[in-house]
């Protein structure tokens, strides 16, 4: 099968306009690839959904595919966005492929330097706030309940609608329902979009694990969180939008929500990368941060369960954390002799 993207894939089951050409970039399709030495660490069978691979390198893609072309067919001129980053970058990819002019405005200083990058480079306008992911969110909303703009966030249902997508690729790929499906959460849309995915699938539906930055765990907390902090950049926000939603989907699942702490998020993180080879953001390992935390806390739900974490954004959206806290690379001259000195040095 030649790979169309989401909207030629599972177009019949998504509640999207169908009176336009899809605004796509071949999105979906992601590997879910074994993690064997990781789960025998922790005692379960790993999976991990590498939505890194999207064409803008996040899971936004799935949703964008769908909210950008449900924008062209109401005719919008503009989309806007509130974004940690991984939203900006994708929606500015959207608007450029459709022709329209986008918008979007992050936290100042808070975003990944990849995601900036792309937004840039896809041309949006980016417009950087004095204040909070949730500051910016609120603004957006107002702005385009007072003027003709689209508002692309995930409390847009279109977006949900190519987002859940991501449950179906799981179920198929992995040919079962998974016993536990991780995730990180912040703005709680893409909870929200699994669930629904799955409940709008027959058969089983797997209990879901949702993971927030202990500096940023409003759900957990039960209370909205002023002033977020984490090293997670992605995951910095105390007020989700889709809060409920994401409270009843892990309660219908009979799951769990908590929160994990940098360190736990950031060894996760580099466990990913060195162990198995796969390289996520910090904020994608916090969904794996969560798994190895519950499973200690509740071993019997979890021995010899079959477990797809969710990496949800590519290590490459935020080289600054890659490097921080791991030695330089060494220089050496320019010959074998000083090469093969090097080499003997390392494996003492
Ligand atoms: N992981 C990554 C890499 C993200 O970028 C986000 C959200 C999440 C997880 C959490 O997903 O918000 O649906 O609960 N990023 C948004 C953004 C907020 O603006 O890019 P969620």
């Amino acid at each position: 099968m030649v790979w169309g993207g989401l909207i030629a894939r599972y177009g019949d089951r998504m509640a999207i306009s169908k009176t336009v050409e899809p605004v796509t970039l071949h999105e979906g399709n992601t590997p879910l690839i074994p993690a064997p030495r990781l789960g025998a660490e922790i005692g379960v069978e790993l999976y991990l959904k590498y939505e890194g691979l999207n064409p803008t390198g996040s899971f936004k893609d799935r949703g964008m595919t769908t909210a950008m072309t449900q924008a062209v067919a109401d005719g919008a001129k503009t989309v806007i966005c509130a974004s940690t980053g991984n939203t900006a970058a994708s929606a500015a990819a959207y608007a450029a492929r459709a022709g329209l002019q986008c918008a979007v405005l992050i936290p100042d200083g808070k975003i990944a330097l990849g995601k900036l990058a792309g937004a840039l480079a896809y041309g949006a306008r980016v417009i950087a706030i004095q204040g909070s992911f949730d500051d910016a969110l609120r603004m957006v909303r107002d702005a385009s309940e007072q003027s003709p703009i689209a508002l692309v966030n995930s409390v847009n249902p279109a977006r949900l609608e190519g987002q859940k997508t991501a449950a179906w690729e799981v179920k198929e790929q992995l040919g079962a329902t998974p016993d536990w499906l991780c995730l990180p959460v912040g703005n709680a849309g893409n909870i929200s979009a699994y669930w629904l995915g799955f409940c709008e699938d027959e058969g089983a539906k797997p209990r879901l694990l949702g993971a927030q930055a202990a500096g940023a765990a409003p759900i957990v907390l039960g209370h909205v969180v002023e002033n977020p902090e984490t090293m997670a950049t992605a995951i910095r926000i105390g007020n989700p939008a889709r809060w409920k939603q994401a409270e009843a989907a892990v309660s219908e699942s009979n799951g769990h929500i908590l929160a994990v702490t940098d360190d736990e998020i950031f060894a996760a993180y580099r466990k990913l990368a060195m162990s198995e080879g796969v390289f996520c953001e910090p904020s994608s390992a916090a969904g794996v941060a969560g798994l190895i935390k519950r499973s200690k806390e509740t071993p019997n739900d979890f021995h010899g369960q079959k477990v797809v974490c969710v990496l949800t954004g590519h290590g490459l959206k935020d080289p600054d954390s890659a490097v921080k806290g791991i030695a330089a690379p060494e220089t050496i001259e320019s010959n074998v002799d000083a090469l093969l000195k090097c080499l003997e040095k390392g494996s003492q």
